[in-house]
């Protein structure tokens, strides 16, 4: 037996354990896989969840340093999407039972914005006679305004801890007020009590980041009892400080791999969460994302965000999709899961089972 074989047998995972799976070389990967793919299958099945996702502006306040919509970033007209535009992409994915969709935007906390966001989610979920799920990705935001929007109609809330490692975090972000790692500790904390259900994630193959981080940041997940993870490969772009440090970066196939790693280990951890196939692994591979699907993801979002807008919400270089419009990627990704061996279950929210079990 191997040693990546006798780790999945015993089904200890600690620190040690963790790690050793996320080293596993390309032949004992398979094991790993099968493993994930069977635990996917058995607590909640080979079913794919659609997220439709709209971006809905790359204003942003903050400068992450990974970031290519950080406000130091000039190269990028800004937008913001009008009222109607988003009722369109959000009647788009009720319309074709998508039964969900995310809201994500750069961050952004005047009451401007709040005010703006809290009526769309009213809105929408008039359109929609309340049969769309909402999830929010819009950052750090105060507990009263995560609340306004949970009473506005809002399900469900994204916030990546980026990594879980404090110094790291620090390091990954300027060392100011508006970048502290406490605040996002707070924030998910916060976001958890309001009732939302919670997912969070990191970057993989980060500058400074070792693998041991990203043990911990499976420890993190767990420890957190999250009900969604949406994480993926770290991407370089060429208009953000951490670019300078790419030569000390993982090959992007690396990325990939590990990438995969972390969802099939995190699978098999945490059994009933929902886990995302993300975007980012289709930069590096046209199947990174099909792949992340039989490494035991079960959720993708496809993008709704009007096609003029794409070239301007570019978080990270080679981003997949600008030119296709949503009925292209649907029917796009309606093939590739099928190949994968899932199936969409469209017209159903797909509420994390943990969570439901949690309630
Ligand atoms: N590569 C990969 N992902 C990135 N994000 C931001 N910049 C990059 C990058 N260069 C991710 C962050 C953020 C999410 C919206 O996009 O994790 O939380
Ligand atoms: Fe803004 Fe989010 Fe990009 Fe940070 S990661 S600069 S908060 S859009
Ligand atoms: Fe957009 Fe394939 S998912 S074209």
């Amino acid at each position: 037996m191997t040693k990546v074989e006798e780790i999945l047998e015993k089904g200890n995972f600690e620190k040690e354990t963790i790690t050793a799976l996320l080293l596993a070389g390309e032949e004992d990967s398979g094991a790993l896989f099968r493993k994930a793919r069977e635990i996917k299958k058995e607590f909640v099945g080979n079913r794919v969840y659609f997220r439709g996702l709209i971006e809905y502006s790359n204003y942003c306040a903050k400068n992450c340093f990974y970031c290519g919509i950080r406000s130091g970033n000039s190269r990028y007209a800004r937008y913001e999407m009008t009222g109607d535009e988003v009722l369109e992409a959000a009647r788009y994915a009720w319309q074709n039972r998508f039964a969900s969709i995310v809201l994500q935007s750069g961050e952004r906390d005047d009451e401007g914005f709040i005010a703006k966001i809290e009526q769309l989610i009213g809105s929408i979920q008039d359109m929609a006679r309340n049969e769309l799920h909402i999830t929010l990705s819009l950052g750090e935001q105060k507990p009263e305004t995560y609340r306004r929007w949970f009473k506005a109609g809002a399900h469900r809330y994204l916030l990546r801890i980026e990594d879980a490692n404090a110094e790291l975090y620090r390091k990954l972000h300027p060392n100011d007020r508006h970048h502290a790692y406490q605040s996002r500790i707070d924030a998910l904390m916060a976001l958890r009590a309001t009732g939302y259900q919670v997912g969070t994630g990191v970057m993989i193959g980060l500058p400074f980041q070792t693998v041991s981080d990203l043990a911990d940041d499976l420890i993190f997940f767990r420890d957190l009892d999250v009900d969604m993870v949406g994480m993926g490969p770290y991407i370089e772009h060429q208009d953000t400080p951490l670019y300078e440090h790419r030569n000390q970066l993982l090959s992007l196939r690396e990325r990939l791999q590990l990438s995969l790693k972390m969802v099939a280990v995190l699978r098999i951890m945490m059994k009933d969460i929902n886990i995302a196939a993300t975007t980012a692994l289709q930069t590096i591979d046209p199947m990174g994302r099909e792949k992340a699907l039989q490494a035991g993801a079960n959720v993708i979002m496809p993008n709704l965000t009007p096609v003029k807008y794409r070239q301007d919400y570019l978080l990270y270089e080679n981003k997949p999709c600008l030119d296709e419009e949503a009925d292209q990627c649907k029917s796009c990704l309606e093939t590739r899961i099928q190949m994968a061996g899932d199936t969409i279950a469209y017209g159903e929210w797909g509420d994390s089972k943990h969570f439901e079990k949690r309630k």
